[in-house]
């Protein structure tokens, strides 16, 4: 047996194994060359531990996933133009976000369905995000797991509430529990089309309780037939955003926003920043690439609020093209989960790590010591 062959069986790789989410806790990384050295390797190892209903419900898209494959591959059509000789001994990759300081521009993203990797995985990433000095974004109802992690800074995330008066009492009530700001995720409207999960009958119970192990009956349905036309938060308007804005002192950050004219009405019905995402090519199939909207997204803003972006970042000159093009920051879904199938907690801080230090090194090598002196002049796009 060669070593990767004897490294593979040590960590019992059998996909849906009832022992990999806990093999998943417990392995150190090893730092020698088993160890993964970018994202895409710890997709990789992660995609090996996991059970199948696992890593595609995380993995996946929408339909055919075209946007899931344009977030990637619109980064290579944006080319950095470096600037040379201005004394990069020092990069700072250190910025603010309403008003909170952070050692980098890149935040965690909100993930529903963290428990298919391992169980109680909101307050594992929660702590990673606290050690990693990361901002984290995280789910309604997941504010235990920020308060069992202690010391995160954290924004809440939601879909929206029916009335004013609820929307009023959820504001206050994460507010109250410490969040930094509030996001609402504005392009879940309905339950979107994932074939890779209706293939494999997924349940979205699964999302709370986590994937059946060996032995477990899998109920048989047809998710495709139940995912058609499932409300999530149809009737959202945007008078949700005056109501929010309404009845709690933090910032109210709308996630999902790919249109410029969604920009300035956003800006002007008072949202407090914008995230362009397409939810990681997860709602509507074939939308733009986020790396693509964003400028347009950028100019409609004129500054008046931060524009903060999503999808598809696996690197760290992934950032720093997004950082070119207007953004203040970024968020990462899928990266920490492919650390966390792979290594639990340990798994999560090193992808953080790792992305961070990408972005210095990608940085200085761009000319540019600090994140508030990067800007569109060093980026072109060409085809
Ligand atoms: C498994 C998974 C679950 C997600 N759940 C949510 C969610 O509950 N709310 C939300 O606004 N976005 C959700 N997203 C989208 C992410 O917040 C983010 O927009 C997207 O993952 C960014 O793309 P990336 O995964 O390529 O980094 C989810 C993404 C994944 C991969």
């Amino acid at each position: 047996m060669n070593r990767r062959l004897a490294f593979r069986s040590l960590m019992g790789f059998v996909s849906g194994s009832p022992l990999f989410s806990q093999q998943i806790q417990q392995t150190p990384i090893p730092d020698d060359v088993m160890g993964p050295i970018n994202v895409h390797e710890f997709e990789e190892m992660a995609k090996r531990k996991l059970h199948k209903l696992a890593y595609d419900f995380i993995a996946g898209g929408v339909e055919d996933e075209l946007t899931l494959r344009a977030n990637r591959h619109a980064y290579e059509h944006w080319y950095p133009v470096p600037r040379i000789l201005t004394d990069v001994s020092n990069v700072d990759t250190s910025t603010t976000l309403f008003g909170v300081e952070v050692p980098s521009p890149i935040l965690v993203a909100p993930t529903g369905g963290k428990n298919l990797v391992v169980p109680n995985a909101e307050t594992i990433v929660a702590k990673a995000c606290a050690n990693s000095k990361a901002l984290f974004c995280t789910g309604s109802g997941a504010e235990r797991a920020v308060e069992e992690a202690g010391g995160v800074n954290w924004w809440s995330n939601t879909i929206g509430q029916p009335g004013k008066e609820q929307a009023a009492s959820y504001a206050r009530r994460i507010e109250d529990r410490g969040a930094k700001a509030i996001t609402v995720t504005v392009d879940n409207q309905y339950q979107s089309n994932r074939d890779r999960n209706n293939r494999n009958r997924f349940d979205y119970g699964y999302m709370g309780t986590g994937v059946p192990t060996a032995g477990e009956n899998v109920r048989p349905r047809n998710p495709a037939k139940a995912a058609m036309w499932l409300p999530h938060t149809p009737g959202l308007t945007w008078n949700y955003v005056g109501w929010l804005r309404g009845a709690c002192r933090i910032p109210v950050i709308l996630k999902g926003v790919l249109h410029p004219e969604d920009a300035e009405l956003a800006v002007q019905n008072g949202a407090s920043g914008i995230i362009v995402s397409n939810h990681g090519g997860r709602q509507l199939d074939g939308v733009i690439a986020t790396i693509d909207a964003l400028p347009d997204v950028v100019d409609a803003v004129k500054g008046r609020v931060p524009v903060l972006m999503d999808g598809g970042i696996r690197r760290g000159s992934d950032i720093l093209k997004a950082l070119s093009l207007g953004a203040q920051a970024v968020l990462v879904g899928r990266a920490p989960l492919w650390g966390l199938g792979s290594y639990g907690q340990a798994g999560v801080e090193r992808v953080l790590w790792m992305l961070g230090a990408e972005l210095k090194l990608s940085m200085a090598l761009a000319g540019k010591h600090s994140v508030a002196s990067i800007d569109r002049k060093i980026i072109k796009r060409i085809g």
